[in-house]
């Protein structure tokens, strides 16, 4: 450069580089996307803008490779849009959630059908979700809505009302304490006899009880759901695995004190706000608890 500049110039040049200056910093803050804590910043000829270290990075790249599934795009799209939430709250959800991380792909039965129901499938991606239900016109109402789930209607012919006599019966009844007795065949009256084959023949992973309704007198209550989840839970064939239940409403007496029946006590391993979570083993092969349903 020339040696004889003149101030004017001096200072032009100067200016100048401080709007460079200027220019530089706008580039790194927005980079960083205005954020002060971001201290490892590379310069801007490496087009890696590192915030972690390599094996963050190299995650990030690989997960660039898969696409999304179509279905999980669709389960985002509509929750994120829909403003009915599930009648779960986040951290009942979280329990089942916690299970299915470590258990999906897997088989998962689900009492009930609403509008939880896209995300239990979800979450269960590439395993078989399957949802039994009451009422036939809201099966309708949801299969239109979300085609991809499996659904069926079952019916129940208990009340309520009649939750004490039945429970009175099923502790004095030795049918109702038989593991080895196929439930189509229970002379229990708390055995769920017409559902679908699928239920009976499958081993299931994870079973959700949040159905039929029970909130008053008249309405099936969950009794006989909640006696059958734990038969198939205990007359699991694939030894050694355990079936872990969930129960919801625990609040209400019905689905109190028949998880606690059931499901055993002993065998609950979590209770998060209206959430019960059991972990029951099969009592094929061990000859667990001598002939009693609970230890
Ligand atoms: C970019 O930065 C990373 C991490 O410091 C380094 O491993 C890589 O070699 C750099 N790439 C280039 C092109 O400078
Ligand atoms: C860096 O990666 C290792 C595993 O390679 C991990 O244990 C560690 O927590 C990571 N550090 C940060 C700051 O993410
Ligand atoms: C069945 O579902 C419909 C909605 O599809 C609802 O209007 C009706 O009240 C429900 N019936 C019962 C008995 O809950």
């Amino acid at each position: 450069m020339t040696t004889n500049l003149s101030f004017p110039i001096t200072l032009k040049h100067i200016l100048s580089s401080l709007a460079t200056l200027v220019l530089i910093t706008l580039y790194f803050i927005t980079r960083t996307g205005f954020s002060p804590s971001s201290s490892s910043i590379q310069p801007p000829d490496n087009n890696t803008l590192r915030i972690s270290n390599s094996s963050t990075v190299q995650s990030q790249e690989s997960a660039k490779c898969s696409k999304i599934p179509p279905s999980l795009a669709d389960a985002l799209i509509h929750y994120a849009s829909s403003n009915v939430t599930p009648q779960q709250t986040h951290s009942e959800i979280s329990v089942t959630k916690k299970v299915l991380v470590k258990k999906s792909p897997c088989n998962f039965l689900v009492f009930g059908l609403g509008h939880d129901s896209f995300m239990w499938s979800t979450l269960n991606y590439g395993g078989r979700t399957i949802f039994l239900e009451e009422n036939e016109s809201w099966i309708r109402q949801i299969a239109e809505k979300f085609p991809s789930l499996e659904s069926y209607h079952v019916q129940y012919n208990t009340k309520v009302r009649d939750a004490a006599a039945l429970m009175a019966v099923a502790k004095e009844r030795e049918e109702c304490r038989s593991v080895s007795t196929d439930l189509r065949v229970s002379a229990c009256e708390l055995a769920l006899k017409g559902l679908p084959e699928v239920v009976y023949e499958t081993e299931w992973d994870l079973i959700m009880v949040d159905a039929p309704t029970g909130f008053h007198e008249e309405a099936p209550g969950r009794m006989t759901a909640l006696y059958t989840a734990g038969m198939i839970a205990r007359r699991r064939k694939d030894g050694g695995e355990t079936t872990d239940v969930f129960v919801h409403d625990v609040d209400r007496k019905v689905e109190d004190e028949f998880s606690m029946a059931f499901l055993c006590r002993d065998y609950m391993t979590e209770q998060e706000g209206r959430l019960r979570h059991f972990t029951v083993p099969s009592h094929r092969n061990y000859g667990i608890s001598g002939g009693k349903l609970c230890p």
